[in-house]
């Protein structure tokens, strides 16, 4: 069985639609609807029935907390019980836009939602279908990646269908998003504040805020969040501190390996061991497809290739290749969120 997919316009959706749409959340069922970052799985914030059917629709872990989207600041405001002078910057410069912030929950805000721990993520997004969903509704929307536990988000509709099936009851479909990565996430709980995933939001950007924000790193390689001690079962119990830090997420179910320079010895080799490859080749390339080689020629701008990188793990991962290739992109500040998840895409 398939959803119900109703097309919308990406800057003026129909008023039926998002009424429907509401509706549907307000009964407590899951809505997908576009972000100008990836496609979220909607539901009433403050229902925390339909929370819960979030949590069972992805399989993700009852403790990973879930973003919650606001039509405006002052709804951001009443979810939590701080709202700091950094917040305030912060809001003021990016949003709209691809950047949650993380502040001490209030009450109202269910338990489920925040993977029992006390803080909340709250964003506002810039996406017209998202800011016009959530003007209609008039509640918050409780919203992760519209994807399966772990694998990769979704930039298009046809993509919340292929990973999610009727586990969602309703897709708003705009589309393309615009973005392609996840929002950047930044912990204004701890003392500095920390950047817990990179994004859209680069932390070039971010600094020029918020001077003293640190990053939190991963000990890529390892399956859960690295540089703790603690037991992986005493862990699974508690809230995680930055949970978008799994070192293996946003992965393709084939192997990708990411190369430096000249990929094309690697795409050969294991073309030589028999192996179908698709191969994300950074710009144009004279190798051509042939039949067990899929070539994909990636833009060489950052925001081009953010957003054709998930769409174009989707079309490799229909069990077509046996192993992807990725060109190294460049370094710097605006490639940051894209060489991240290839790492973690990359993460054994
Ligand atoms: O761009 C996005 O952020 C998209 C769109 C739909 O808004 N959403 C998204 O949600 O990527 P999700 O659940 O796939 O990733 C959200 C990340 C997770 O790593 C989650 O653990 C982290 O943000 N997060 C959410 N609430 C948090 C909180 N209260 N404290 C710490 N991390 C939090
Ligand atoms: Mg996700």
């Amino acid at each position: 069985m398939s959803p119900e997919v109703l097309p919308v316009d990406a800057m003026q959706p129909d008023a039926d639609a998002l009424q429907r749409a509401a509706t549907a959340i307000l009964a407590g069922r899951l809505v997908a609807f576009p972000t100008e970052t990836v496609y979220g799985l909607g539901a009433n914030a403050l229902d925390s029935q339909a929370v819960e059917r979030i949590f069972a629709a992805k399989g993700r872990p009852a403790n990973n907390p879930i973003i919650v989207h606001v039509a405006d600041v002052a709804a951001a405001t009443q979810l939590t019980t701080s709202w700091p002078a950094a917040a305030q910057s912060l809001a003021q410069r990016f949003w709209p836009g691809p950047l949650t912030l993380v502040l001490p929950k209030r009450p109202e805000v269910p338990a489920v939602v925040t993977g029992g721990g006390p803080n909340v993520g709250v964003r506002l997004p810039a996406h017209p279908v998202a800011a016009a969903l959530l003007r209609t509704v008039r509640v918050p929307i409780a919203a992760p990646s519209a994807n399966a536990s772990l694998h990769i988000s979704p930039t298009t509709a046809e993509h919340v269908v292929r990973s999610l099936g009727d586990r969602v009851d309703l897709v708003l479909d705009a589309g393309a998003c615009p973005g392609g990565l996840e929002s950047t996430v930044v912990d204004l709980t701890s003392d500095p504040p920390r950047m817990l995933r990179p994004g859209l939001v680069t932390l070039d950007q971010l600094c020029e805020c918020l001077p003293e924000i640190v990053v939190v790193e991963t000990v890529p390689g390892e399956s859960e969040h690295g540089s703790t001690t603690m037991s992986k079962a005493a862990m699974s119990k508690m809230p995680l501190p930055a949970p978008g830090q799994l070192a293996r997420h946003y992965a393709p179910h084939v192997p990708l390996e990411v190369v430096a320079g000249d990929a094309w010895p690697t795409v050969e080799r294991h073309l030589q061991h028999g192996e179908r490859v698709g191969w994300l080749a950074l710009g144009s390339t004279a190798r051509r497809a042939e039949s067990r080689l899929a070539v994909i020629e990636m833009p060489i701008d950052a925001a081009g290739y953010a957003a054709q990188l998930y769409a174009a793990l989707h079309q490799l991962d229909d069990g077509s290749v046996d192993h992807i290739v990725v060109s190294q992109p460049p370094d710097g500040a605006a490639w940051q969120a894209v060489h991240d998840r290839l790492r973690r895409a990359a993460a054994v």
